[in-house]
C-alpha cells in the first residue's frame, strides 16, 4: 500500500461498496483520493459509507455521463478505479438505454476525458462474470465464450473491450476484473436486483423467510468485498496487468440453497423457503458458475482469503451494528 502513498486516486462509484473499501485503504496508506459518485437511488451510492472519509477525500457527487465533468475529475489523477454502473443485470434487460448510457456511453466518456486531456493514469475497470453468460464448463477461465444473457453483461464486455482499445490505440493503463458475486459490508440494503447474499441478510435480520427459485443447486462464487478490493489494488500496482483482463472470485462453488442455508444458520429463527422459478430469472440463470484463478494468481498474486462463513459473519456483523443507515424502505425498479 506504500506505493499508493501522496498518489491522486480517481474512484468513480466511489460512494458504493466496493468504492468505498477502496477509498478507506486508500486514505489510510496516504493517498490523494476524490470519489465521484451520481448517488442514483436505485443503487448503492451511500454517504455513510464513506463516514469518516468525507473530511478527508473530494466527494464529487456527479454523473460518469457528464462528459464535462470527466474531463475535469480525471485532470491529475495517477489511478482510476473505474466502478461506476447500473449494477442490476435484471433491470438491465428492462430498461436497455439507462444501461447503454452508464455501462457504455459513461465509460467512453471517462477514457475519452483521459484521451482528451492527455491524462496517462492507471485504469481499473470492475468487469462482472455476466460477460460469460450462459456457462460451459466450470471453473470458468478468462478464455470462455461470452454467451452473454442481459444486456448489462453486453455492456460490461463493451467497456472492457472500450478499456483495451485505449490501452492499445490511445497507450492508456488499463486492466478489467470480472468480480464473480461479491457481498459484504456497504452493499446496498434497498433491494434484491443485485447482492443476493447482502439481501438475504436483511430478509434474515427483519424475520422474514429466505426463498430459493428450485431446488437451489445452482453453484454460485460468493467473494467477500475487501477481497476484491485487494485484487483491484493489486492489479493497480502490477504492469503485467496492463491490458489484460482477470477473474476475481473466491475460486469455491457453494450451491445457492447451501449459501442460503449458512445465513440462516446464523441468524437463529431464519426459514428458507423453495419457490418455483419466475420466468424472467429463468432465462438469465447462467447455470453453475466457478471462477478459474489461475491467470490472476500466476501474473499478479492475488488470492482471495475469506471464507464465505467469516465473510457472511462479519456482513452481519455491520449491519446489525448500522441498520439503520441501510434499511430504506425497498425501492422499485427505475422502470
Ligand atoms: N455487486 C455485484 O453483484 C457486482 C458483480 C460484478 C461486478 N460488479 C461491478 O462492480 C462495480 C462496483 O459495484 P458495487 O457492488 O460496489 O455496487 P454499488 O451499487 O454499491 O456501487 C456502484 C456505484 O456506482 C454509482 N453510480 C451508478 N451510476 C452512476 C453514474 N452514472 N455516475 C456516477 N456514479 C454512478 C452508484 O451510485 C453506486 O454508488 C460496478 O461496476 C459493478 O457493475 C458488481
Amino acid at each position: 500500500m506504500a506505493a499508493f502513498h501522496g498518489k491522486r486516486v480517481l474512484i468513480t462509484g466511489g460512494a458504493g461498496m466496493l468504492g468505498s473499501t477502496l477509498a478507506g485503504r486508500l486514505v489510510a496508506a496516504g493517498a490523494v483520493v476524490t470519489v465521484l459518485d451520481g448517488m442514483l437511488p436505485q443503487y448503492g451510492g451511500n454517504r455513510f459509507n464513506l463516514s469518516g472519509l468525507l473530511d478527508r477525500i473530494r466527494f464529487i457527487e456527479g454523473d460518469i455521463r457528464n462528459r464535462a465533468l470527466m474531463r475535469t475529475c480525471v485532470a491529475g489523477a495517477d489511478y482510476i478505479f473505474n466502478l461506476a454502473a447500473q449494477v442490476s443485470y435484471i433491470d438491465s434487460n428492462l430498461d436497455v438505454f439507462t444501461d447503454l448510457d452508464v455501462n457504455a456511453a459513461g465509460q467512453l466518456n471517462l477514457l475519452e476525458a483521459c484521451r482528451e486531456t492527455g491524462m496517462r493514469p492507471r485504469v481499473v475497470f470492475a468487469s462482472s462474470r455476466f460477460i460469460y453468460g450462459r456457462i460451459e464448463y466450470t471453473p470458468v477461465d478468462e478464455n470462455h465464450p461470452r454467451n452473454c444473457l442481459s444486456i448489462y453483461g453486453i455492456h460490461k464486455l463493451a467497456a472492457e473491450k472500450y478499456h483495451w482499445y485505449y490501452n492499445v490505440r490511445h497507450g492508456l493503463p488499463t486492466v478489467s476484473l470480472r468480480i464473480a458475486n461479491p457481498y459484504g459490508p456497504r452493499q446496498q440494503m434497498k433491494h434484491s436486483r443485485y447482492g443476493i447474499v447482502n439481501w438475504f441478510i436483511r430478509l434474515a435480520l427483519d424475520g422474514e423467510p429466505l426463498t430459493v427459485y428450485g431446488s437451489g443447486q445452482q453453484q454460485r462464487d460468493y467473494v467477500y468485498v475487501g477481497d476484491v478490493a485487494e485484487a483491484f489494488l493489486m492489479a493497480a500496482l502490477d504492469d503485467r496487468a496492463i491490458g489484460k483482463s482477470y477473474n476475481v472470485g473466491s475460486g469455491v462453488g457453494v450451491r445457492f440453497r447451501e449459501m442460503a442455508e449458512m445465513v440462516a444458520g446464523m441468524i437463529p429463527g431464519t426459514v428458507v423457503k423453495e419457490v418455483p422459478w419466475e420466468d424472467g430469472r429463468y432465462f438469465i440463470e447462467t447455470g453453475d458458475y466457478i471462477s478459474d484463478l489461475k491467470k490472476i494468481q500466476q501474473d499478479i498474486g492475488w488470492q482471495p482469503t475469506v471464507s464465505l462463513r467469516d465473510g457472511i459473519a462479519k456482513t452481519i456483523e455491520f449491519y446489525r451494528q448500522h441498520r439503520a443507515q441501510y434499511w430504506s424502505a425497498p425501492v422499485a425498479s427505475a422502470v
